[in-house]
């Protein structure tokens, strides 16, 4: 009779734990069932066939469509609430919780990109690579939504968009480009400089935000590396390209002429200066030469 006592309460909290675990697992709403038009909506390169219509309650989450519906099972669930990001894909290049997103929301011809777009197990991603190269994970069940979360800020509209000078077949474009660069040609260059002054590039970074530290690669130029180099940078709320390039000359110093040498990455932490949210930079190169990446690394703030 003890024995009925004990095993009673045990029983009545393991169905109260299941009940509990299984709603916050799957808390959806169904209303009605309405077909939902993909014809316009787009998943890239996901190699997948895709249904021109599918069946779902309009208040279903997207996670689920994409899953259950669509086979993209690369996105994955984890918190259901929001918060651990494992279910991020990108809808019109803003990466999204698919997990907190009515499928409504994407119904009506916005791109969306599941890991299942992004590279092949034989073709990876520059994206994928990356990763890879930096073991930037560990179990690997949350990548897909970290890479929807890269890809974001990689394609949020950051890179290098105006210079002084480019020659020998070099360009700004390569600056941002993933890894070590793997010639000269894999870099931004300028002829040598003949009259007083220096070269600048320009670039913006793809979020608003604060830096914590910048690395300046100058891999394979030997003979023509720039002597130095500083940053100068602002945060730009409106204006055309040429507005920026003319008042980038007068932008706040970030950081101090600093010297340079040939073939090799550069990092900067303490010599930076606190200047806040920015939004881009002009990195000055004394008085001319080649490099090859320049990564701008912080955090984002939201406004
Ligand atoms: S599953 Fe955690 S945020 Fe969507």
């Amino acid at each position: 009779m003890k024995m009925k006592i004990i095993r009673l309460p045990i029983i009545a909290l393991c169905f109260a734990l299941i009940l509990f675990f299984s709603g916050c697992a799957f808390d959806i709403i169904y209303i009605d069932q309405i077909p939902v038009q993909y014809e316009n909506a787009s998943i890239r390169k996901s190699g997948f066939e895709l249904k021109d219509e599918v069946n779902v309650d309009l208040n279903e989450p997207l996670l689920w469509v994409l899953r259950d519906d669509l086979k993209l099972t690369g996105t994955k669930f984890g918190c259901g609430t929001g918060e651990c990001g494992a279910c991020s894909v990108l809808i019109d290049g803003e990466a999204k919780r698919s997990c907190r997103v009515p499928v409504a929301y994407v119904s009506s011809g916005q791109e969306i990109i599941t890991v299942e777009g992004l590279g092949t197990i034989e073709n990876l991603s520059p994206l994928q690579k990356a990763f890879i190269d930096h073991t930037a994970f560990c179990c690997g069940y949350c990548t897909p939504g970290m890479l929807a979360s890269a890809l974001e800020y990689v394609e949020g509209g950051g890179g290098a968009i105006a210079c002084s000078d480019a020659a020998f077949g070099s360009s700004i474009l390569n600056l941002t480009m993933p890894g070590r660069g793997i010639n000269m040609g894999d870099g931004w260059e300028t002829k040598r400089r003949r009259e007083p002054g220096n070269e600048w590039v320009i670039i913006a970074l793809g979020h608003p935000g604060i830096l914590k530290s910048i690395e300046l690669d100058t891999a394979h130029y030997k003979g023509n590396y720039p002597d130095r180099a500083s940053i100068q940078a602002t945060y730009v709320t409106g204006g055309t390209r040429d507005s920026i390039v003319t008042q980038s000359m007068f932008w706040r110093e970030l950081l101090p002429e600093q010297k340079l040498e040939m073939d090799a990455i550069h990092c900067y932490e303490s010599e930076l200066k606190d200047l806040g949210p920015i939004t881009h930079v002009r990195v000055n190169i004394i008085p001319d030469g080649g490099l090859s990446r320049v990564r701008l690394l912080g955090s984002i703030v939201r406004e």
